[in-house]
């Protein structure tokens, strides 16, 4: 549709921007802090580019009110951050770490006192160690119980303050990269597993939600789902059919159970007949339909393009590129399913991600028609090389554009009919991404943080920081 004119964005929309605990605070073992599997996994020669971790990142947890004061300045709604669950109990269960709680506290008060309304991620992928140790973590039931307790405390400590609520962080993205490619920890490769490890999520996501409901009444909560978009590569029915397998199976397996509480039929049979499908127990259907979110969060980076890959001799799983030297990517497959193709009308970034403004709207059309839930935009962003030049200055007017052209396809989708709740920005600082350390930066502030070399951590606004303050002040008007 080609809009006459365009809706406004709504009055309380939440322009914001986003972090993680690991990627931002370090203070890896200060204050009663236990071991994450992040803390573990950093330290493996190898796993992470140039051997970074998130010991320090940047220092948000002692740098957390001169990070406020800047979101202040900038206009900011919203901050999304994550909690790290090692600073609530350092072993995952029983002690509670009450200075773990405090610091939350006060980064909460301190969002409050500057007008800006917190969204907390209850699991941003940093799992406590001990956890991981006694029963393998997500591999196990008991996670279900863990994990509940945790976010109950959380609950009931900041749920008179904190209205938005995230349960689990691109629970598709950690799985995949922990049990499927072994890039994230714990570094393992089984298929059978991947999918049993997500039904306990999905239990775990379902079981938080609904224990939600009785702490924070009037709060919401929703998972935040990291959805590609599926693009057939030609009109040849065959990529089609391949396009519809990877919408079904990297896509709908989630945000079905998350909406619905089942699993897509064609998803679970092709796990049926491969001998994949998890084990599920008497109950397991019920808990999932009672955990069901006020809205989707949406993770949106790029669309993925599909052809046919022949069964035999077709193309297997690749790794990503995590270099940031463009072109260095592969194709990446299930044989008989479908494999990536690069599409001829889109750019790429430098570490090969598809620069594909439309579609967001395509991704906020498909998740409103099928499950008729409002969205939040938790992320999105460009991650490039940024430089800072001469007198403290970065002109980032490449992420500007990127932005720019996100916002207008949210307001078209706004006027198409989608529920908009708000947009946060992958990410207000520079921070460490996980496995390209500090050189692919996203932020509206620059971090002088770097790899090797002279790091003072100091803050500096990026261009973009001040396009994006305007955007806010006229509410989306002025792009
Ligand atoms: C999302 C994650 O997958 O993408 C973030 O929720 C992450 O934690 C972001 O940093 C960008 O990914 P990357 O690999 O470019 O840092």
């Amino acid at each position: 549709m080609i809009h006459r004119e365009l809706k406004p964005f709504p009055k309380d929309f939440l322009w914001g921007a986003a972090s993680a605990a690991y990627q931002v605070e370090g203070a890896w073992d200060e204050e009663g802090k236990g071991v994450s599997n992040w803390d573990k996994f950093v330290r493996i020669p190898g796993k992470t580019f140039k051997g970074t971790n998130g010991d320090v990142a940047v220092d948000h947890y002692h740098r957390y009110k001169e990070d406020v004061q800047l979101m202040a300045e900038l206009g900011m709604k919203a901050y999304r951050f994550s909690v790290a669950w090692t600073r609530i109990f350092p072993n995952g269960k029983g002690e509670l770490n009450q200075k773990g709680l405090e610091f939350y506290d006060n980064l909460i008060n301190e969002l409050k006192e500057n007008n800006i309304e917190p969204v907390l991620t209850l699991y941003h992928w940093d799992l406590p160690q001990a956890l991981q140790d006694e029963y393998g973590g997500w591999e196990s039931r008991q996670i279900i119980e863990d994990f509940t307790n945790y976010s109950i405390e959380l609950f009931k400590r900041f749920g008179d303050r904190v209205k938005y609520w995230v349960s689990l962080n691109e629970q598709n993205i950690f799985t995949m990269l922990g049990y499927r490619m072994a890039a994230h920890p714990p570094g393992v490769k089984d298929e059978k597993l991947f999918y049993q490890v997500n039904h306990h999520a999905n239990l775990a996501n379902a079981n938080v939600i609904k224990e939600f409901r009785k702490y924070v009444p009037n709060g919401k909560i929703g998972p935040s789902f990291a959805y590609s978009p599926s693009y057939p590569l030609t009109s040849n029915p065959r990529d089609i059919i391949a396009a519809e397998n990877a919408e079904e199976l990297n896509s709908h397996w989630w945000m079905d159970i998350y909406a619905w509480g089942r699993y897509p039929k064609v998803a679970w049979s092709y796990l049926e007949n491969n001998g994949l499908a998890p084990t599920v127990e008497e109950g397991d259907f019920e808990l999932l339909k009672e955990g069901k979110p006020d809205f989707m969060g949406l993770n949106y980076y790029q669309t993925t393009t599909f052809e046919e890959n022949p069964l035999e001799g077709g193309v297997g799983a690749a790794e990503m590129n995590t270099s940031g030297k463009k072109g260095t990517s592969k194709d990446t497959g299930i044989p008989g399913v479908y494999k990536t193709a690069e599409n001829p009308n889109l750019q790429r970034t430098d570490w090969d991600w598809n620069i594909d403004p439309h579609g967001l709207r395509i991704a906020l059309r498909r998740i409103t028609d099928r499950y008729n839930l409002p969205i939040l935009i938790s992320e999105n962003g460009l991650g490039a090389f940024d430089k800072l030049e001469e007198g403290d200055v970065v002109n980032d007017d490449y992420r500007i554009d990127f932005i720019r052209a996100h916002v207008m396809s949210i307001q078209e989708a706004i006027s198409d009919g989608v529920e908009m709740m708000g947009y946060c920005v992958w990410s207000f600082t520079d921070l460490l991404s996980w496995l390209n350390g500090f050189q692919k930066r996203y932020g509206f502030v620059y971090v002088n943080q770097h790899e090797e070399g002279e790091h003072d951590l100091r803050r500096i606004k990026k261009k973009s920081f001040y396009w994006y303050k305007e955007v806010i002040q006229s509410n989306g008007n002025k792009l």
